[in-house]
């Protein structure tokens, strides 16, 4: 069917907020993936209808945002949306929640679909520049690494930089993940201005923690290429400890990172701005995978399954 795009949901494994300052990043994009369909409308408006599943709030809150980036999605294209008349419709089965690339996943799939819609055959690089446009609806200044996920698919290595540097990195087999979702929607930009705030106030102490993170990034890619998921457990252990000590964690997400480490999770941590939003735990093995979601539901808070380091499309 003409004028259909998709783009994948992510899970930042490593350096979310310290990405935004050029440290390297390790993301993956999930299996769940959002969908846009692009149909003529009758009125000479540019009309969304938003069938995804979300967190309560969640819409509401990002409705202005939301309106702000599918603007500058359609200038960055030179599409007169409401010369034409144009209703998009978004669905598909990513749960709309913090931390979890919901707002890239429909801008890449936007983008997408409109791109099909109108014949304009524009390359993965050209949808993630889109994108990233919509993106900036969002989040104001985002690093680009959710969008950088979101069009390529895959487990990638991702700095921000003068170009950005976009690696693919392969493992073995992909594997096991449990995404946890404390039920709070969280705000990304002031969780980044706050980082910002307190960076500028402490830099002796946020270039040790930077520093730091750095390195991690480094040792878990190695560990994630030789498919030795105990160190990679334990470098999101300590990722998280950093996330912490920068302040983008919560009660909440220390609380869910704890049941599943409780649980045998081999590794958890915050996942995206934080502040609410989700957190991911490293579980190879469908059995630890099950045993964690449990646990957590058991707490009364809902999960997601899925793997990372399956190449869905992917770069090469
Ligand atoms: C949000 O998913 C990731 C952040 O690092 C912001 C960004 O990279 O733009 C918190």
């Amino acid at each position: 069917m003409k004028g259909r795009g998709i783009g994948f949901g992510k899970a930042i494994l490593f350096n979310e907020h310290f990405v935004v300052y050029g440290i390297p990043s390790i993301v993956s994009a999930i299996g769940n993936h959002t969908v846009a369909k692009v149909e003529q409308w009758e009125e000479a408006e540019l009309k969304l209808e938003d069938n995804r599943k979300a967190t309560p709030k969640y819409k509401e809150d990002k409705l202005e945002q939301q309106k702000d980036s599918l603007n500058r999605m359609v200038k960055k294209m030179n599409i007169n949306a409401s010369k034409n008349g144009l209703k998009i419709t978004l669905e598909g089965n990513l749960y709309c929640a913090s931390g979890i690339g919901a707002s890239a996943a429909s801008c890449v799939a936007i983008a997408r679909a409109l791109s099909d819609y109108f014949d304009m055959n524009l390359s993965d690089d050209e949808i993630n520049d889109v994108a990233y446009e919509g993106e900036m609806g969002y989040h104001g200044t985002p690093s680009g690494v959710d969008n950088t996920a979101s069009t390529f698919g895959g487990l990638i290595w991702f700095q921000k930089g003068e170009n950005n540097i976009i690696e693919k990195i392969s493992m073995r087999n992909p594997v096991e993940i449990v995404i946890g979702n404390t039920g709070k929607v969280a705000d990304t930009v002031a969780a980044v201005a706050g980082v910002r705030e307190r960076k500028e106030k402490n830099p002796e102490k946020y270039k040790e923690i930077f520093d730091r993170a750095e390195n991690i990034t480094y040792l878990a890619r190695d560990a994630l290429q030789t498919g030795d998921f105990k160190e990679v457990g334990k470098l999101m252990n300590e990722n998280h400890k950093l996330l912490q000590q920068i302040g983008v964690s919560s009660r909440e997400l220390d609380f869910l990172v704890s049941v599943a480490r409780d649980q045998g999770a081999f590794g958890a941590k915050l996942t995206g701005g934080g502040l609410g939003g989700n957190m991911i735990a490293l579980t190879p093995g469908k059995e630890l995978q099950e045993d964690v979601a449990n646990a957590i539901e058991k707490e009364g808070y809902q999960t997601v399954k899925t793997v990372v380091g399956a190449s869905y499309g992917g770069i090469e």
